[in-house]
């Protein structure tokens, strides 16, 4: 598989239309972008300007009606289901608004299920990793909790540890803090600035807050399923 290590993203004449019962609807309109490795790259835009159809093309999620898309060098819509699912799992993390943990497993047992779906190594291997992340993570007295017993914010940190298991290579971030208060989400804005700085991981974030969006080394401007220059 050919692979551009300068290059983690790009996208040419990216297109998404749901079909619906009101007719076709064209949710992205023609997107190019290129995201280099390491970056953190903030896609900024009003509500139903295509931001999250856009992001679940970019993560293997939705499959896109028109144009190229190459993540990590893989040309990912061509890839078959096992090998597409492998990708998203091993080279993908996923920070999305609702918190979508398992309510009834243990925060421990959150984040180390997608590297015991991979299979990649030994599981006593992959709790280790797990306790290192959420203990990173200001979680270290929280392995046992279940996501009833914890905040709003330790939620999310247990969702960016999940996302981070099987050291992804990028992180999609659709507003991954509008439903917390103001100092919660500052603290994961924080996190998430650490992760991209200090790993490496390059990061997308969705958000349609000006200020969040400004934290980024890039800011991109979508309106009506277009960039905006
Ligand atoms: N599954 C879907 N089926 C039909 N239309 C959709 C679907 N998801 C989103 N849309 C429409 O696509 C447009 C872009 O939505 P979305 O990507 O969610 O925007 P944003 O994340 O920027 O708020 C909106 O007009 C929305 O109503
Ligand atoms: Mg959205």
């Amino acid at each position: 598989m050919a692979r551009d290590k300068a290059g983690m993203l790009s996208c040419r004449a990216l297109r998404k239309t749901y079909q619906t019962s009101r007719g076709p609807v064209d949710a992205v309109r023609g997107i190019n972008l290129d995201v280099s490795a390491g970056d953190y790259l903030a896609l900024i835009g009003r509500s139903g300007s295509g931001k999250s159809t856009l992001m679940a093309m970019f993560g293997g999620l939705s499959h896109p009606s028109a144009g190229s898309l190459l993540v990590d060098g893989a040309d990912i819509w061509s890839l078959g289901e096992n090998a597409m699912a492998r990708f998203r799992n091993k080279r993908i993390g996923y920070i999305f608004q609702f918190a979508s943990l398992l309510p009834s497993l243990r925060a421990i047992d959150n984040v180390v299920l997608p590297a015991l779906l991979g299979r990649y190594d030994a599981t006593a291997d992959s709790y280790k990793r797990a306790a290192r992340l959420l203990t990173e993570l200001g979680l270290g007295s929280h392995f046992d909790a279940y996501p009833s017993e914890m905040s709003a914010g330790e939620q999310r940190r247990t969702v960016i540890a999940r996302a981070l298991i099987n050291d992804p290579v990028l992180l999609l971030a659709d507003e991954p803090t509008s439903d917390l208060d103001v100092e919660t989400e500052s603290e994961i804005m924080a996190l998430l600035r650490n992760i991209n700085r200090e790993r490496g991981t390059t990061l997308i974030l969705v958000t349609h807050n000006l200020a969040l969006a400004s934290e980024a080394a890039h800011v991109v401007h979508i309106a009506d399923g277009t960039i905006i220059p």
